[in-house]
């Protein structure tokens, strides 16, 4: 199985993410840190631990919380999209004050996501996935206190930037431009990099089919159903009010007909990098400009002639390009039905 480590800020599709690294078979989740971003560095950190306890998580993976601002600039949120502390309208979770919650939260034993990824990166036998569906400080800051960690370093994937789109301007997406000179560093990190970028999660939408089969999956048949009202168990009811939220702020922002998996997506390459097409290319972010400050400009045509190294001067990132959706689709609700018995 891959081990990987989720890099997150919970967050809508940073949950799913979360619900994927736990329950797809490929996949053995090592841990997760957080980062301020859709909310603040508090929310996420409460949000990522109880996420895990409604995920029914083994007890032994908890949370490290990380930066709550970014390397040089001031933080931002963004709860136009993911409302009051990152979760908005999800029904169903535990308290954080919760005991089971606490205790979870114990044991990382007061350290923080830099503390906790050195020591879960050393110890590894092999190497880690880094899945990072965040802004990129902690990822950053880790790097560069422990350069030599990149040897444990199996590739970073990431949820961020857009070739030519963007989401937070005409061209930045959000995690890019909460904290640019964060991305740069791992850019330039001498690791491979899988970018999963707008143009691939924007076709990642869970639509109506795709709730109908979230609430009245086959497997959904306990003793819990009511059939008289959807959702169909407490798990479902709770994914079922997170996607509807989120689908009612992407129709609200941008039109959307169902919200974009986005996160959920990079967990998926970690698992199944078949299901996507991708071309190796130059990327860097732009830390400046009028107009595109956080934009991640993609080198198309290689105009740089750049070698086939992944750190600074080559061909970094793996840029995906198309994602096999309906079976993405599939891959989740067979999440979702391990979940319900766990
Ligand atoms: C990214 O920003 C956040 O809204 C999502 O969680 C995702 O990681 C999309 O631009
Ligand atoms: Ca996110």
């Amino acid at each position: 199985r891959t081990k990987v480590w989720l890099d997150c800020d919970p967050g809508h599709d940073d949950a799913i993410a979360l619900l994927m690294c736990l329950y797809l078979p490929e996949l053995e989740l090592l841990g997760v840190s957080t980062v301020f971003g859709n909310t603040t560095a508090t929310d996420t950190y409460e949000n990522a631990l109880r996420l895990l306890h409604a995920f029914a998580a083994p007890e032994e993976i908890t949370v490290f919380p990380g930066a709550s601002k970014p390397l040089l600039r001031a933080a931002r949120i963004d709860s136009e999209i993911h409302g009051l502390h990152g979760l908005g309208g999800t029904e169903g979770l535990t308290p954080f004050s919760d005991p089971a919650v606490q205790a979870r939260a114990a044991r990382a034993g007061g350290r923080n996501a830099v503390q906790g990824m050195e020591a879960a990166f050393r110890d590894v036998e092999g190497k880690v996935t880094l899945v990072s569906t965040g802004p990129m400080t902690n990822s950053a800051a880790l790097f560069s206190a422990f350069p030599d960690l990149v040897q444990k370093v199996e590739r970073v994937v990431f949820m961020g930037g857009g070739v030519g789109l963007g989401n937070r301007s005409p061209v930045a997406e959000y995690n890019i431009l909460c904290d640019p000179e964060a991305a740069q560093i791992v850019f330039d990190l001498p690791v491979p990099k899988v970018m999963v970028p707008l143009n691939v999660t924007h076709s990642a939408i869970f639509d109506e089919d795709a709730v109908t089969r979230l609430v009245t999956h086959a497997h959904a048949t306990s003793a819990r159903i009511d059939l008289n009202s959807i959702p169909t168990t407490p798990l479902r009811h709770t994914l079922y009010t997170l996607i509807h939220f989120f689908a009612s702020t992407y129709k609200k922002v941008f039109d959307f007909d169902g919200p974009p998996m986005h996160d959920a997506v990079a967990v998926t390459y970690a698992a199944h990098p078949e299901l996507f097409e991708a071309t190796r290319y130059r990327v860097d972010v732009e830390l400046a400009g009028t107009w595109t400050a956080g934009e991640t400009v993609v080198d198309l045509w290689d105009y740089r002639g750049c070698d086939e190294s992944w750190g600074a001067g080559g061909k970094n990132v793996l840029v995906t390009e198309k994602l096999d959706v309906p079976k993405f689709i599939d891959l989740f609700l067979e999440c979702v039905d391990k979940a319900d018995y766990a």
